[in-house]
């Protein structure tokens, strides 16, 4: 039998309460099918830890990961540690530490979900972003001269190198030609003179490669827009650190809300372990009273299923999903339900259980 090894890191806020539904889920699925099972281990660290140690994981932590084969990440940050700490001595850290250059963000409304538009159909609302996630806006480059003086002065650098902007944008195209879909590119060239210019002349140099790939381009400013107005003309999609990651949360907002937006952050190579998480927060305000929506981190567990090659599987748990959504009978408030996070996960799993003959069940 096959072990995946999966490093659980539930962090602070509802991050534990949203992961342990995602896990009992994976562990019911993994109980389908006799080849391969879930191996968890627990790591305490985050906010609470660094509370004790004045550090946000172990100063080996990366060590004691690499040997996973996978990550599995509630979220980090709660107040009393600036978020600039909690963000980068431990998410930023294992993305870079990990080279998991590919975020990848469905912003695809499933069925029974609802989105903030008016008058757009479901099938409209289905792309995939595909974030730059090691460099660009989030390199960590700068400096703070003078701090505190009257004449102070803060710099913070965008490093877009040759390697990864070439790299994202190839993995782009060959998702987008994988799936038979357009390309369009995010940036913002008219302003950043340098680094989106930069950008810019990359896609269009890789796009020579894929005549068979439609493509399009858009300034950050107008696809916000568009995306509200016309968010069919959108399918995959391929945008900078930062403009992934303010445009995923509109995302989220148009299909089915920030408790149901998942995200996986890949090593393509695989070189070394990739990590999955909701794109949410630890949700300080919610935290501890059992109501956050355990959907995103269910979700991000079927995209793990999807990366370990159990696609079958995979679409499995993002059916139950639907189905739930589609019933409207078990959601969380967020969602205007009044369900707790584990009454929804129970449902997930009692759906998955009525797909599979009771015979080949044996957990
Ligand atoms: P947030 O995503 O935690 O919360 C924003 C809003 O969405 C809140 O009203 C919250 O109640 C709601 N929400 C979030 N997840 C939900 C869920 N599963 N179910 C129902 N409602 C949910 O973002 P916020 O408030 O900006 O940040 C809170 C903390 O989380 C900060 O410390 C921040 O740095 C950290 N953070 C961590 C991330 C990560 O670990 N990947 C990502 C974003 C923020
Ligand atoms: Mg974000």
């Amino acid at each position: 039998m096959k072990i995946l090894k999966i490093a659980v890191i539930a962090g602070d806020g509802v991050g534990p309460e949203v992961i342990n539904e995602g896990i009992n889920v994976l562990n019911k699925v993994a109980g389908i099918d006799s080849s391969f099972k879930f191996e968890f281990t627990y790591f305490p660290w985050g906010c609470e830890f660094y509370s004790k140690h004045g550090k946000m994981m172990d100063d080996d932590g990366i060590e004691q990961l690499k040997e996973f084969d996978a990550i599995y990440l509630g979220a980090v940050g709660f107040p009393g540690v600036p978020d600039h700490i909690s963000l980068w001595d431990l998410l930023l850290k294992i993305r870079k530490s990990f080279d998991q250059y590919v975020n990848i963000r469905p912003v695809t409304l499933l069925k029974g979900a609802k989105t903030a538009l008016n008058d757009v159909k479901r099938e409209d609302i289905n792309m995939l972003f595909i974030r730059e996630n090691s460099e660009g806006e989030y390199s960590g480059a700068g400096d703070w001269l003078f701090k505190g003086q009257e004449h102070e002065v803060v710099l913070q650098n965008s490093v877009f190198s040759r390697k990864g902007t070439e790299r994202i944008i190839r993995y782009a195209f060959e998702t987008a030609k994988k799936e038979g879909r357009s390309l369009t590119s995010i940036s913002k060239g008219n302003a950043l003179n340098y680094s989106m210019v930069f950008w810019d002349q990359v896609f269009e140099e890789v796009s020579a490669e894929y005549p068979e790939v439609k493509t399009a381009s858009y300034l950050v400013d107008a696809a916000a827009m568009l995306m509200i107005k016309d968010p069919k003309r959108f399918e995959v999609v391929v945008t900078s650190n930062l403009f992934g990651d303010i445009l995923t949360d509109l995302g989220a907002a148009i299909a089915g809300g920030i408790g149901l937006a998942a995200g996986a952050n890949i090593n393509p190579e695989r070189d070394y372990p990739s990590m999955f998480e909701p794109i949410h927060g630890s949700a300080p305000d919610i935290a501890g009273r059992g109501i956050a929506n355990p959907l995103a981190t269910i979700w991000s567990a079927s995209q793990m299923l999807d990366f370990f090659g159990y696609e079958v599987y995979g679409k499995m748990v993002l059916d139950a999903i639907e189905q739930l959504l589609t019933e409207g009978q078990v959601l969380t408030p967020d969602m205007n339900g009044t369900a707790s996070t584990s009454e929804v996960a129970d449902r997930i799993i009692e759906i998955i259980e009525s797909t599979v003959p009771s015979n080949t069940l044996n957990v």
